[in-house]
């Protein structure tokens, strides 16, 4: 993820020539039609990105522009919701870097609401045994550590995190190594459990 950090440094550089506030509030309407207010999702196939990490969000959109993680095309969820829908992949084709840094500044400088959802007890303490011996070295506090630049698992959503494992265990969503190694090992009954265990903390 060399680039990526390099790109961090170039922005200090060329932060003058960013964006004008105007831009990045068209640009924000236009995220939280599908991301929420405030990039607070209502809903269960939509990540929340308020409070995620700087580095995950920015690192997301480069991925998502560099075609290296796959794109569900969308409808828009309030707002003008006859626009036509469209991907990340869409959203962020055109997006120059200093403007990817500044709206991953943006929502990650937004306070994080854990999803309000139905999960299985059972399945969740199942679950938190599975992360605590397996994940929790990177993704600490239950997954809840926006420090730990690791996104945020505790409280997201969980139709969304199905998908996010789908996307790993098929090979579609690039991800680090030494996590790649962990998610092999899980059964889909180990990865529903871990799913019900993360959406369990609200
Ligand atoms: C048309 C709906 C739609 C719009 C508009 C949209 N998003 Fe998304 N976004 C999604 C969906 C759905 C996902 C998850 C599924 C996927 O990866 O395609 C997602 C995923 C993401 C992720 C990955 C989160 C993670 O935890 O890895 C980030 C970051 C993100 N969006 C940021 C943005 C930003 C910033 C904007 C505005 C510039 C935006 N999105 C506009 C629907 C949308
Ligand atoms: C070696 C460190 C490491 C380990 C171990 C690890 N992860 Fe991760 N994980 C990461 C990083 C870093 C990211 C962010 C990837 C990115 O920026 O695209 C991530 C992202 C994720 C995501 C996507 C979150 C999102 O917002 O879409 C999920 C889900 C996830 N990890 C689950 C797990 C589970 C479950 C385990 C244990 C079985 C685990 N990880 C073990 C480092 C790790």
């Amino acid at each position: 993820m060399i680039r990526i950090r390099f790109s961090a440094v170039i922005l200090c550089v060329t932060f003058a020539f960013s964006a004008q506030a105007g831009d990045m509030d068209a640009m924000t309407a236009n995220c939280n039609g599908c991301h929420g207010d405030d990039g607070v999702s209502q809903w269960d196939d939509v990540p929340t990105i308020a409070g995620l990490p700087q580095f995950s969000q920015a690192d997301a959109l480069y991925l998502y522009r560099d075609g290296e993680r796959p794109c569900v095309e969308s409808d828009y969820r309030q707002g003008d919701t006859s626009r036509a829908a469209t991907s990340m992949c869409d959203v962020v084709a055109d997006m120059d870097d200093d403007t990817i840094e500044e709206i991953a500044d943006h929502y990650s400088a937004m306070p994080f609401v854990a999803a309000e959802q139905d999960f299985d007890a059972d399945l969740a303490a199942a679950g938190q045994a599975i992360h605590e011996s397996e994940c929790d070295r990177c993704h600490s506090d239950g997954g809840a550590n926006p420090d730990d630049e690791a996104s945020i698992l505790a409280g997201q959503w969980m139709g969304y995190m199905r998908a996010s494992f789908e996307q790993y265990a098929s090979g579609e969503r690039w991800q680090d190594d030494k996590m790649a190694e962990k998610l092999e090992q899980l059964s889909a009954d180990d990865i529903e459990a871990l799913v019900h265990y993360y959406g369990s903390q609200q």
